[in-house]
């Protein structure tokens, strides 16, 4: 057992619905263990800068329910300086921080890696993200509320689309990853879907309108987004030099998939996770992401969780074509 005294706690990176959930989850269980909590305010920026406060029971009540997060978040590239670590290593000294925990996505983890292997202080993460692109979890905090969230925008849609005999580009998030456009392709029983992953992209993307059923009255392409959003521009405009006859629209649903009240499958497991990350620090982990595999708690170095892109399953990708015959 590893005597910790002080964890830190902060949110980085893009927000994600049920990170409020995790904070709680941390707070509460380090107070359940008599660890005290101090909230770094928006991610590594404040840590450099020493943005601290001390937390307690009552900081994190009322917040499960609620989307983004109390602690704020940022993405920051002092931190990525040696100048940077050092100036956050001293707050931490300074605030008695003996741990940290880390709630974010990769680029979180990236700098949590680097300070974890520069300074003598465990760090544990826990993935937040919209994005589900992290290795050692089935699924990351804010993924299963955003794709609801797409669901529920693309079946209304869908309600205006089949009006109108429409094609509709559907242009979802996911910088580098089309966990989310794929998920909600089945959901939403998409004509076809884009994603960086497929092998077949958007000439793929052709042959399918091309070849697919004729008598269909509306249709739903959804896109992940590329390096940049707006991508789903210039697919809609290739869609329709292609299919002049085709009345197509875009819509690009943007920041909305990042907010609202976390889902419940979000809240539970930001819920375990943060407090199996109490458990972790006080058992001598570190430099690790604490995930959900198979509905039990799992470790990952945050180097492997970053540098290895969970696959994507072709018999997904073959549904959404098998079922939008
Ligand atoms: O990583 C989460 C994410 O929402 C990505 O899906 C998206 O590409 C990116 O963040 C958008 O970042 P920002 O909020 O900085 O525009």
């Amino acid at each position: 057992m590893t005597q910790i005294k002080n964890i830190g706690v902060f949110t980085s990176g893009g927000d994600a619905p049920g990170m409020n959930a995790a904070i709680r989850a941390v707070v509460r269980a380090a107070m359940y263990y008599g660890i005290e909590v101090t909230g770094i305010r928006r991610g590594y920026d404040g840590m450099g800068k020493g943005d601290f406060f001390t937390m307690n029971r009552k900081s994190v009540s009322n917040i499960i329910q609620r989307g983004g997060t109390i602690l704020k978040t940022a993405r920051c590239d002092e931190f990525r300086t040696p100048e940077g670590r050092k100036a956050a290593y001293e707050h931490l000294v300074k605030n008695k921080v003996d741990a940290l925990v880390a709630i974010g996505g990769d680029g979180t983890f990236t700098g949590a890696k680097v300070f974890g292997s520069e300074y003598d202080i465990p760090v544990v993460g826990l993935p937040g993200t919209i994005d589900n692109d992290l290795v050692g979890t089935d699924f990351t905090i804010g993924y299963d509320t955003a794709i609801n969230t797409v669901v529920d925008a693309v079946d209304k849609i869908r309600d205006t689309a089949e009006s109108h005999d429409r094609l509709f580009i559907v242009e979802v998030m996911g910088r580098d990853s089309g966990l989310i456009a794929l998920r909600t392709g089945i959901a939403t029983g998409a004509e076809a879907i884009l994603i960086p992953e497929s092998k077949t992209g958007l000439e793929g993307l052709l042959n399918r309108l091309e070849f697919g059923r004729k008598d269909k009255t509306s249709r739903i392409v959804i896109v992940a987004e590329g390096e940049d959003a707006g991508g789903a521009f210039e697919v809609g405009r290739l869609v329709q030099e292609k299919f002049p006859n085709y009345d197509t629209r875009i819509s690009i649903l943007g920041h909305i998939q990042r907010g609202g009240a976390p889902s419940c499958m979000d809240r539970v497991l930001a819920s375990r996770v943060g407090a199996a990350a109490v458990e972790a620090l006080r058992d001598g982990h570190r430099n690790e992401m604490i995930g959900l595999i198979n509905g039990e708690i799992a470790y990952t170095p945050f180097e492997h969780a970053i540098k290895h892109h969970q696959g994507i399953d072709p018999n997904m990708i073959k549904l959404v074509e098998m079922l939008s015959m």
